[in-house]
Parts: C-alpha cells; sequence; structure tokens
C-alpha cells in the first residue's frame, strides 16, 4: 500500500472481528509510531496496550459512559496513549518555548496517534482514536506514572466491516496563498 493511498483508505473503525492481533504486530506498529515527529524529537507520547477482556470491560463500565462503549466491548485491543508533560514546548528550566504554553504537548500526541493509526491500517488493522471517557478515573485505574498523562484511547483490531468514508472538503475551501 503506498503513502497515498494509505492515508486516504484509513478509517476510523468502530466494530471489529473477535481475533486479537499478536504481540509481535501490536509491537511492530507502536514501532512505526515512533517514527512520528516531535518537538525537538522529545517522543513524549507512551502506548499502554490493553488485551485483557475483563480490565476492558471493567474499563468500559467504570469510565466511557457513551457510544464509545460499544466500541471498546468490540474491540480485542485498546491502546490508552498517554504523554510526558512539560517537555514538549518546554525549555530544560520548564519556560514555554513559544506563546502556544503547554499546546504542543498535545500536537506531538496527535501527531503520534496518526501516526500509529496509518501504521496499524498498512499493517491490516482498523482503529479509532476516542476522546470521550473519564480520563481523571482511567489514569489512576491504568496507574499512569506520575509526570504522564492520559491523552486519548485507541481501539483496535482486525475491522470486521469497512466503514463509508465521511465526506471531506474541498482543497478551495481548505487551501489559501498569499
Ligand atoms: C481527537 C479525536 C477524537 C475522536 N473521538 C472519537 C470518539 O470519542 N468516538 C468515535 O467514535 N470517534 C472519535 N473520533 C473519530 C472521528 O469521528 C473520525 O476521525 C472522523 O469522523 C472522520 O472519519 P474517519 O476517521 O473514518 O476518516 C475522534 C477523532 C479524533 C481525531
Amino acid at each position: 500500500m503506498d503513502t497515498i493511498e494509505c492515508i486516504k483508505t484509513r478509517r476510523s473503525v468502530r466494530s471489529y472481528i473477535n481475533e486479537k492481533p499478536g504481540r509481535g504486530l501490536i509491537e511492530q506498529v507502536v514501532s512505526a509510531a515512533a517514527w512520528a515527529p516531535s518537538w525537538k524529537n522529545t517522543q513524549i507520547a507512551r502506548y499502554i496496550a490493553i488485551e485483557d477482556r475483563k480490565l476492558l470491560d471493567e474499563i468500559v463500565e467504570r469510565f466511557v459512559p457513551s457510544y464509545n462503549a460499544r466500541i471498546i466491548q468490540s474491540a480485542p485491543l485498546l491502546f490508552a496513549v498517554t504523554m510526558m508533560t512539560g517537555r514538549s514546548g518546554f525549555e530544560r528550566d520548564g519556560t514555554p518555548t513559544t506563546d502556544r504554553g503547554d499546546g504542543w504537548q498535545m500536537f506531538d500526541c496527535g501527531v503520534a496517534c496518526q501516526t500509529l493509526c496509518l501504521a496499524a491500517h498498512a499493517m491490516g488493522l482498523g482503529t479509532v482514536i476516542m476522546g470521550i471517557f473519564e480520563r481523571k478515573g482511567l489514569e489512576q485505574f491504568l496507574e499512569v506514572p506520575e509526570g504522564q498523562e492520559l491523552v486519548a484511547l485507541v481501539a483496535a483490531g482486525y475491522p470486521d466491516t469497512t466503514p463509508a468514508a465521511p465526506p471531506r472538503k474541498d482543497v478551495s475551501v481548505l487551501l489559501t496563498y498569499r
């Protein structure tokens, strides 16, 4: 699959077959995601791979009170994507380098998430990034280390459907020249 095809055919997959991706494949996906660009190559994104059904069910029951519950019930794998805080966008003494303040760390995490999703797609796995969950409680439950924050959940697995592509804005809307 070439890069443009990978970018254009990746979809948010919300329903999966009942087959766990192997550890080797999970590690290949994360190894590819490690090549995401980041602020001064700080590489602040971290991934917790949750495969245990009981754990996934408890996460749904306690921390995902939305339509995302059904996605996680279907998914054999869930990445909790965390970031090390206070590095990306900051000087060594802790002062923000730009007027974006702590915005760059979320930016880096987004870049890392998309790289993870594209790598997964290239390797035959579907994914969906999820932003709606009870963050503080889940952070504690997953024992996210001090100095890190939970940013997003990414469900993953072998797709059992090929979702239709939601429409995209035209270049004439997206692009201006000066
Ligand atoms: C930051 C972010 C948060 C998202 N949160 C959710 C979510 O909570 N639940 C969900 O089903 N999809 C979620 N999505 C997926 C978007 O709905 C999806 O990317 C968008 O509709 C475009 O569809 P596509 O990914 O198939 O191209 C999220 C995507 C992003 C980037």
